[in-house]
């Protein structure tokens, strides 16, 4: 397989148009087969449900060229079964996880050309989502979806790779109690474009989201979960009923206990325990780990230890290693790695 003229090593987290993309329609209850397509556009009433009422969701995935030339997607059953949860609480209707599945691996196959090579550093970002098509002018579900699948070439999610984050903890809320901060829902990107374009007008990289119903525990950015480690080595999770449950972090998780011996604690964390950690990742399919060197509280500065030129010890042996299962370097846990 020819690959494309890309220059793979500049690429950033930016849409590039593929060849194909999969899409599947769901009318009178039932979804059709679906195909792959080279129409990259999507017709729809003006009244669609998702232009009105944003009734949409969508799961991020990556596929990579692993050390022997195959090419592969990670947990991908995982990716189907948030799509599954985050399509029941919106109300609408559920695309099977072995169809998920199915479709990604076939939208992959066909971009084959457009998937990074090994050691290039880029990855091709798998974009599954789903959204209501019919015209619906009263408050209530679409009788017709859409489900898609795209893929895009990208790079590293921020600018300057594995440079540490500096980012802020936000006035804004991110998810509200009882919301769906837990869902993959395009509604919870949208509330976040405000908060993100003044972070960085301000001089921050992100955002760093609090419990909305105390403002005293931490839970995640716009786009990564995070990941703390102790003074003592040990890597913290913020637990919370309001974040998105990421697959990379419940797997980073699995491979500090595993595979690199550490204790590894999913509990609640406080702002005010930031300042005991030694070190600080934001974690995600886009973000991978990205380590954050400095949080600031309205003005007050919290360093971690690790410093603001590297990634810091443990979080560099946690990307190594996640990084390794990914690409074939490392063994991975049975079904972590499927091939395309
Ligand atoms: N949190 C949010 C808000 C996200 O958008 C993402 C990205 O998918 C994550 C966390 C990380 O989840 P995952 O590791 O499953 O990609
Ligand atoms: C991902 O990591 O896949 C995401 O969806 C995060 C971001 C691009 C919104």
């Amino acid at each position: 397989m020819e690959k494309k003229n890309i220059d793979w090593a500049n690429l950033g987290f930016c849409y590039v148009q593929t060849d194909y993309r999969f899409v599947s329609n769901y009318k009178n209850g039932a979804w059709d087969e679906g195909v792959l397509t080279e129409d990259a556009n999507v017709v729809m009433n003006e009244c669609a449900c998702v232009l009105q009422y944003a009734q949409t969701i969508f799961e991020g995935m990556k596929a990579y060229t692993t050390a022997d030339g195959r090419i592969v997607t990670f947990r991908p059953d995982l990716n189907g079964e948030r799509m599954e949860q985050s399509a029941k609480r919106l109300e609408m209707p559920v695309f099977p996880k072995d169809k998920f599945v199915e479709a990604v691996l076939k939208t992959i196959r066909a971009n084959e050309a457009y998937v990074p090579p090994y050691g290039s550093g880029a990855t091709l970002y798998v974009r599954p989502y789903m959204f209501g098509i019919n015209s619906v002018i009263g408050v209530k579900p679409a009788d017709e979806y859409q489900f898609r699948v795209f893929t895009t070439p990208v790079g590293p999610y921020f600018k300057g790779g594995v440079k540490p984050l500096t980012i802020r903890i936000s006035d804004f809320d991110r998810a509200a109690p009882n919301g769906t901060g837990h869902i993959k829902a395009g509604l919870n990107y949208a509330m976040s474009l405000h908060a993100i374009m003044d972070a960085h007008k301000q001089g921050y990289d992100e955002n760093m989201y609090l419990d909305a119903a105390t403002r005293t525990k931490v839970e995640e950015t716009g786009g990564a979960n995070f990941l703390f480690v102790t003074k003592d080595g040990k890597v913290v999770t913020p637990k919370s009923e309001s974040i998105l449950p990421s697959i990379t972090r419940r797997s980073l998780m699995q491979v500090a206990k595993e595979y690199l011996g550490l204790e590894a604690e999913e509990r609640e964390v406080y702002v005010d325990e930031l300042k005991d950690f030694a070190e600080c990742g934001l974690c995600g399919t886009a973000a991978v780990i990205s380590p954050v060197g400095k949080v600031v509280d309205h003005g007050k500065e919290i360093c971690f230890p690790s410093g603001m030129d590297q990634m810091g010890p443990v979080t560099r042996k946690l990307y190594e290693t996640l990084t390794g299962i990914q690409m074939g370097t490392i063994k991975a846990p049975l079904g972590w790695v499927v091939e395309a």
